[in-house]
C-alpha cells in the first residue's frame, strides 16, 4: 500500500500552478506529529498481519520543510520497518545532514525538475534552481554509494504548452545526474485554474509528446534510466487535451492508495478528500484500515466521472 501524506501546506517557492505556492494568501497547516506516529505504527501493524509493503510517501507543500520530518522518518523506517519516500523541490537537499538521512532512511525521493535550467528556474521563481539541484541530486546519488541499500531517485516534470519541447533536452541533461527513473505530470487546472488556461497541454503536444517517447526510453535506458508513463496515461493525456471526459467506475479505492491530508482527512486520492468524510482519529486498528474499502466503495465521488488521479492512469508503467 502506498500512503501519500501531505504533511504540510507551507512552501518556499512560487511556482505559479501549484496550490502551495508562497505568494498565495491562505492559513498554512502542518500536520501534528503525534498523529503521524500514531498512524504509523498501525500501518506497521498492518504491515506484519497482512504481509503487504507500506510506503509512506511525504508530500506538501514543501515536505522537507516539515520540522519533526528527520526524526519521524528515522523512527518509521528504523523502528517500524516502513518504507519511506518523498517528493520535494530539493531546496532543503543543501543540508549534509539531511541528506544522509534519506540516504540512510528512504527507499526513494523524488526530485521536481520542470525543465533544463533556464525554463525550470522561470517557472520555480528559484534562480539558480536548476544548478543547485544538479549539485544535490549527484551529491545524494554519492552518498548513498555507501549504503546497502541504493536509494531510488527519480526526477519528476511537469509538462506543459511552454515546456513540451524542452523535455528531450532536460532528459538529456538528466542522464549525469545519477537518478533511476523520471516521471511527468501533464499540468492539471484544478488548483490554479488562470494558468492553466494559458499553459495547459495542446492535443498537438500530446502527439508531440508520443511521438517523443518511445526514442526517449530507449536511450535514457542504455543509460539505466526508466522513463515512464504507460499508453493508458497517455490516453489520460489525450482526452484531457481534447476535453473527452475519462470515466472510472472504480480503482478499488483504499486497497492500495491511501491520500492523507495535512488536517488528516483520509481518501482515495487527493481530489476527492471532501467527498468521503473520513478523518485519521476513526482509525484505531488494522480491521478500520481494511473496512477503508468498503466505506469508500459506499459512495461515489463526482471525480470519478472525469478522473484526473495520475496514479489510476499508470503514471508509473512504463
Ligand atoms: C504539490 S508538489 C509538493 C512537493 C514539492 N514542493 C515539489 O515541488 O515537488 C508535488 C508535485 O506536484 C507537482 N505539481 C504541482 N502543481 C501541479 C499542477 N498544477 N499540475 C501538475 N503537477 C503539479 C509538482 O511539480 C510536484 O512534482
Amino acid at each position: 500500500m502506498i500512503v501519500i501524506w501531505r504533511v504540510t501546506t507551507h512552501c518556499n517557492l512560487g511556482c505559479g500552478y501549484c496550490a502551495y505556492d508562497r505568494n498565495l494568501p491562505f492559513e498554512r497547516a502542518d500536520v501534528d506529529e503525534g498523529t503521524v506516529l500514531r498512524m504509523a505504527r498501525l500501518f506497521s501493524e498492518y504491515q506484519s498481519r497482512t504481509g503487504a509493503t507500506v510506503m509512506i510517501s511525504w508530500l506538501g507543500g514543501e515536505p522537507l520543510l516539515w520540522k519533526p520530518l528527520a526524526s519521524v522518518s528515522k523512527m518509521l523506517s528504523k523502528e517500524l520497518g516502513l518504507q519511506l519516500s518523498a517528493t520535494t523541490n530539493g531546496t532543503a537537499l543543501k543540508s549534509a545532514a539531511l541528506r544522509s538521512m534519506i540516504a540512510d532512511d528512504f527507499a526513494e525521493l523524488t526530485v521536481s525538475v520542470d525543465g533544463p535550467a533556464a525554463f525550470h528556474d522561470r517557472v520555480r521563481r528559484w534562480p539558480g534552481g536548476f544548478e543547485h539541484l544538479r549539485s544535490v541530486v549527484t551529491q545524494l546519488r554519492a552518498d548513498t554509494q555507501s549504503r546497502e541499500r541504493r536509494l531510488r531517485l527519480r526526477v519528476n516534470t511537469v509538462l506543459m504548452a511552454k515546456n513540451i519541447h524542452l523535455f528531450g533536452e532536460l532528459c538529456e541533461q538528466l542522464i549525469s545526474w545519477g537518478i533511476d527513473e523520471i516521471t511527468f505530470n501533464q499540468l492539471g487546472g484544478n488548483d490554479r485554474p488562470e494558468f492553466y488556461r494559458e499553459h495547459r497541454l495542446r492535443p498537438e503536444d500530446v502527439e508531440t509528446l508520443t511521438k517523443m517517447l518511445p526514442r526517449l526510453r530507449d536511450r535514457l535506458w542504455a543509460h539505466g534510466i526508466r522513463l515512464s508513463g504507460g499508453s493508458q496515461y497517455l490516453h489520460r493525456f489525450r482526452a484531457s487535451a481534447s476535453g473527452e471526459r475519462l470515466r472510472v467506475d472504480s480503482c478499488n479505492p483504499g486497497k492500495k492508495f491511501l491520500f492523507i491530508d495535512e488536517r488528516g482527512q483520509v481518501a482515495p486520492c487527493s481530489f476527492t478528500l471532501a467527498d468521503y468524510d473520513v478523518h485519521v482519529d476513526e482509525l484505531r486498528s488494522v480491521e478500520d484500515l481494511m473496512t477503508l474499502h468498503s466505506r469508500y466503495e459506499q459512495r461515489r465521488s463526482h471525480w470519478c466521472d472525469d478522473c484526473p488521479s495520475t496514479q489510476v492512469f499508470e503514471k508509473f508503467v512504463a
